[in-house]
């Protein structure tokens, strides 16, 4: 579910193999390793940890060679140790296995491989492929032997390579990216790719092999996006594409289009905080070209629905998983509110199981800033198998998500490196508030409504850009609270995603308790966690609801519970009550979600630091979540 990289021709394979794992890193890991083929001998060097300490032991002991694969492990089947970390060798030596994914029925095969003789040194699931390959290779050198004898042919070596794998990938079920090396043929790499993506990236005398294309960037500006089922025969100076069911296919070259300097810290001292610190720049190109002042509305160029489809939806389903989830369920206000359509908001890992009624004029977003998440891409097809249309809301584009979705919008946000999801977030947010104008405009919002709609739009950006300004104040709160191990965080209507995103923030960066509730709801029991080392941040932004909120407000001061709030500016009444106030700028209410979130995400940044936790990388998580 991690990285994977490999390298053919003529440079140092390890150099490139290090370099292209370091920026992987982000997809956080728990474990790294290389291998090389070296004088008729694939050399392995495989350490738990970060590439730094594979880089270390590298340099001690360096693996010369011109074809190799490497990867950073994620684990899913047995812990994070060096035996555990991938490359895996297979059969005496064989063949080398990067994999990325879970293999299901890894027991049963191994069994059946053990009693074959074939000896593991792993818990994973992955090295049963290993030695799967390792024994297919057997069967097709005999088969090959006996037809060499009978006919007296030489069948081309390669192609024997391939049919053993595919016979391997036959009984395996599960999800897999994979970079494969064979001991006795030096010159060639396989990749192969099911729910798990790869990518390969051409130059000239090279081939590259990745998880995504961040690896390539300054490399080559040559990109094939392999797809499920597709395997990938790469030599330095050839690259050949077959398909289970199709045989060959024409392998369709694309101009690359990340740029390696995406990913430099720029002087920030992490890439979440530059992420954050981008969120003014993002959300201004998330707009980009997509509002029609004119009209007061807005437009998207690649939704491929007619104009006729789309006045004709009466339902919409909006689908994904953590941050994303919580971006649908601001959608789901800002839809239902001026679209006037009622929407569902699903977890996708739920609703690919669920099987839920759904009608013809349903059309069913997935929202997903890697556009890899396999349950969001699990639901979509589950969608899309039941004859609905399904659109992305995605980052990345060429992702899995992006390509198999009918159409969609892209955020233009930018590489997210940080793990923790922050410019995409508001962009998916700012992305939804458009859709919901656009349906509102295709029905019964009003010229006069829809201009003002975009008027809060545009000032937008400078509003995200002040709330920023208050780290400091933030950082002195993270301070105050710092040895808290719980913490509540309530807020209502569309403010309610929010104190879920503010809470998850919390937790998955700095390993804090957090709990996001709707703020009526907490007296209905969380209100029993309240005791005065239990922090409650409120977000009490001024509207229709601001009254319940104090309320409840109140009702956590009456019990003891330190209280953080997020306000507007100049609002005197909250600050009075709150035991900490973070004052933050005004716009209408409907879009007051997206500048509360950015003291809530600052707020776990520095509780993560003073905690001293990995902010980008933080333990147990991955950027893109690609098993089940
Ligand atoms: C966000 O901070 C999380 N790391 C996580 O919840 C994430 O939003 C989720 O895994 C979905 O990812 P996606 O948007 O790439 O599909
Ligand atoms: N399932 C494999 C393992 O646990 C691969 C994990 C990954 O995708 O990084 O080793």
């Amino acid at each position: 579910m991690c990285g994977i990289v490999g390298y053919i021709g003529s440079r140092d394979a390890s150099e490139f193999l290090v370099e292209g794992l370091r920026r992987l890193e982000y997809r956080g890991y728990d474990s790294a390793g290389v291998a090389v083929i070296d004088r008729g001998a694939i050399r392995v060097c495989k350490t738990t940890g970060r590439v730094d300490a594979l880089h270390g032991r590298l340099l001690s002991e360096p693996l010369p060679g011109h074809a190799g694969i490497g990867h950073t492990r994620w684990a899913t089947h047995g812990p994070a140790n060096d035996a555990n970390a991938h490359p895996h060798v297979g059969g005496l030596g064989e063949v080398a296995v990067v994999h990325n994914g879970v293999i299901e029925n890894y027991a049963g095969l191994r069994q059946q491989l053990e009693g074959a003789g074939f000896v593991f040194r792993s818990e994973t699931d992955s090295e049963v492929i290993a030695h799967l390959i390792a024994s297919c290779l057997d069967t097709q050198a005999a088969t090959d032997a006996a037809r060499a004898n009978g006919a007296g042919l030489r069948r081309d070596v390669h192609a024997s390579l391939v049919t053993a794998v595919r016979m391997a990938l036959a009984q395996l079920r599960g999800t897999y990216g994979l970079a494969i090396l064979f001991r006795d043929h030096p010159d060639v790499m396989i990749a192969a790719r099911l729910g798990s993506p790869l990518v390969v990236g051409v130059g000239p005398q090279e081939h590259f092999v990745a998880s995504d294309a961040l690896p390539l960037a300054g490399y080559t500006d040559k990109i094939v996006y392999l797809a499920d089922h597709q395997l990938a025969i790469v030599t330095a100076t050839s690259l050949r594409i077959t398909h289970r069911e199709l045989g060959a296919v024409k392998p369709s070259v694309e101009v690359l289009q990340v740029d390696a300097g995406d990913r430099t810290l720029n002087g920030f001292d992490h890439f979440m905080l530059k992420e954050i610190h981008e969120q003014p720049e993002s959300i201004r190109n998330a707009m980009r070209g997509r509002l029609d002042v004119e009209n007061a509305t807005a437009t998207f160029g690649g939704l491929n629905l007619t104009p006729q489809q789309l006045s004709s939806v009466r339902r919409i389903i909006l689908t994904g998983c953590g941050t994303s989830w919580h971006a649908g369920l601001l959608g789901e206000y800002l839809i239902e509110e001026w679209a006037r359509i009622p929407v569902e908001v699903e977890y996708a890992s739920e609703l690919r199981y669920r099987n839920p009624p759904v009608d013809a004029n349903t059309l069913v977003f997935a929202i997903s800033q890697s556009g890899e998440t396999a349950d969001t891409l699990g639901a979509i097809r589950e969608m899309k198998r039941t004859g609905h249309r399904t659109l992305a809301i995605c980052n990345v584009v060429a992702s899995s998500i992006a390509q198999e979705a009918d159409g969609g919008i892209f955020l233009h946000a930018g590489p997210e490196i940080g793990v923790a999801s922050t410019k995409a977030y508001t962009a998916q947010c700012m992305t939804l508030a458009m859709l919901a104008l656009y349906f509102a405009r295709m029905r019964h919002l009003g010229f006069e409504a829809g201009r003002r709609i975009i008027d809060d739009f545009q000032q937008l950006p400078d509003k995200l850009g002040q709330a920023l300004q208050t780290s400091d104040q933030v950082r002195y709160v993270a301070e105050k609270y710092q040895h808290a191990r719980n913490f509540l965080y309530l807020g209502r209507q569309y403010n309610f995603p929010t104190a879920l995103e503010g809470a998850l923030k919390l937790k998955e960066i700095s390993y804090v308790h957090a709990e996001g509730y709707p703020a009526a709801e907490m007296k209905h029991g969380p209100i029993a966690l309240v005791d005065q080392q239990t922090p409650s941040v409120f977000i009490v932004p001024r509207g229709f609801v601001y009254d319940k909120v104090m309320a409840n407000l109140e009702e956590v001061k009456a019990r003891g519970g330190p209280v953080i709030a997020v306000v507007q500016e100049g609002d005197r009444r909250a600050a009075q009550v709150a035991d900490d106030v973070i004052e933050v700028p005004s716009i209408s209410e409907s879009l007051q979600p997206l500048i509360n979130v950015v003291p809530l995400q600052l707020l776990a940044y520095h509780a993560a630091l003073l905690r001293d936790c990995d902010v980008d990388k933080p333990r147990n998580l991955a950027k893109s979540v690609t098993v089940e």
